[in-house]
């Protein structure tokens, strides 16, 4: 029923006619329902809310939270809601958020106030990039440096330098240093606070690649004598981790503290853009890849896979990496990011990995969302509301075996030029909005999306205090 306007859409509305007085809601769990589907009944017998596990009691008290926005009051002050029969259930288990919190840090309080919009949308997973060249982000023990000196960087850039649309231009820099990093505490006070609301955090420590910030506090780490500096400009480092005893039990150190803080099924190790020019030049990697017999540099990237994915496997858990993991030949339970064109279901399916769409494409909301032109500098690209609302996920003659590789869809908010919590809202809302209905699975048109969030959803994201994108 369009008048509730519910973003993303349910399965099944049936509006059954009138309004009712409603008291409070009854809740039941039946193993008649799939673990996240359920029903919700506005009837004369009450509001009942069946599902098939905690997690889809979660899943329908966020509907429920949306139907009450509907809600009027009658003169004895009670409250009045449609009568209403939903019955709802998501296509993808995996509904994401990505949040690079190395480029600029991102405080506790902005990522619970994005829990609680995640949550509104049933989305359930968010993914938390907490390591780059240009800052580390999470406490590890025993490697106390990681934070102290690779959490911070003397000055932040300004506008565009070295990438495609500035890659001429003199760097311009704040004086400001910018820093910050989260205490395990925090984390697990974070994990906490996304489980009781439905959403599971993902946590991400980049390697072997972009390990700048990493190498700059423990030299050791690295392929070169010098010192180096936490990464003060964007674009990938040359400087990634080095293929010695002391590297692995560093990836073996820091991954078991990550598994102990995160209880989520997914370790994300990155496995993205790793430069393999030092590897090139370094006797000691050359001496490495002899003694194991490596063809290329590549495949020395398939050794810290090794590393990182015993640790991870041991564990009971999943290694889950961006789609260049591919190159490095992982073992077939883990799961591939899907950011690079060409990257797509068929692609994962050739590889008989499972995946996790993320299309740079479609799906990155560090990108322009209306005419560059009008807009707060971005990094490039343009991915507007529609393209969001459009994106593929599948094509439409998928096979039932790559239907069963998808595990869902997820978008990405890098943020080399978002330097503050109200810009990151603008950058994500309401494209996340667009991308809670693909990601459950029930798109209506892009003419009626908009429509509901014109007509009542953008107020629950005022109600909340999201500053988001206005529509155009
Ligand atoms: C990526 O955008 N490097 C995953």
């Amino acid at each position: 029923m369009s008048d509730l306007h519910l973003v993303p859409m349910p399965r099944s509305v049936t509006t059954t006619g009138g309004d009712l007085v409603v008291d409070a809601l009854s809740e039941t769990i039946s193993d008649e329902l799939g673990e996240e589907a359920y029903r919700l009944v506005v009837d004369q017998e009450g509001v009942r809310l069946t599902a098939g596990s905690d997690r889809g009691l979660v899943l329908g008290r966020a509907t429920w939270s949306q139907v009450l926005d509907a809600a009027t009051t009658d003169a004895a002050g009670r409250t009045v809601v449609p009568a209403v029969h939903i019955e709802d259930e998501p296509t993808h288990s995996w509904r994401g958020l990505m949040v690079d919190c190395s480029r600029h840090f991102t405080p506790v309080p902005e990522l619970r106030k994005l829990i609680d919009v995640l949550a509104l949308h049933r989305m359930n997973r968010l993914h938390l990039h907490l390591t780059d060249d240009q800052g580390w982000r999470v406490e590890i023990s025993g490697w106390p440096l990681l934070t102290e000196v690779g959490g911070y960087r003397a000055r932040t850039l300004v506008g565009h330098h070295g990438t495609s649309e500035g890659a001429d231009a003199e760097p311009v820099w704040t004086d400001e240093p910018h820093g910050g990093y989260y205490s395990q505490d925090d984390l697990r006070d974070l994990v906490a606070y996304a489980g009781a609301r439905g959403v599971q955090l993902i946590p991400e420590i980049d390697l072997p690649g972009h390990m700048q910030a990493a190498i700059a506090a423990y030299p050791e780490l690295g392929n070169i004598d010098a010192p180096i500096a936490v990464r003060e400009v964007w674009g990938i480092s040359d400087h990634v981790l080095a293929p010695t005893e002391t590297a692995f039990q560093f990836v073996r150190e820091v991954l078991t503290q990550v598994i102990d803080i995160f209880p989520a099924q997914w370790i994300h190790i990155g496995g993205d853009e790793c430069p393999t020019v030092e590897w090139e030049g370094s006797a000691q990697a050359q001496e490495f890849m002899t003694e194991r017999g490596l063809a290329s540099e590549r495949q020395i990237q398939r050794e810290f896979l090794a590393v990182a994915h015993e640790v991870i496997s041991r564990a009971g858990r999943t290694l889950i990496g961006w789609d260049e993991i591919v190159e490095a030949e992982p073992p077939a339970d883990s799961v591939a990011m899907l950011w690079r064109p060409g990257a797509d279901v068929p692609f994962a399916q050739r590889h008989r990995l499972s995946c996790v769409y993320a299309n740079c494409a479609t799906l990155y909301l560090d990108h322009y969302q209306e005419n560059p032109k009008t807009e707060p500098v971005a990094i490039g690209g343009l991915t507007t509301l529609k393209d969001v609302y459009g994106t593929e996920e599948l094509p439409g003659d998928a096979t039932a075996a790559q239907r069963e590789l998808l595990l869902g869809v997820q978008a990405q908010l890098w943020r080399e030029y978002v330097p503050t919590d109200a810009h990151l809202e603008y950058m994500i809302f309401p494209r996340l909005c667009a991308l809670s209905e693909v990601a459950w699975g029930t798109r209506t048109s892009y003419e009626d999306f908009v429509h509901r969030l014109g007509n009542g959803h953008l107020a629950r994201l005022d109600r909340l205090g999201v500053r988001y994108r206005p529509l155009t």
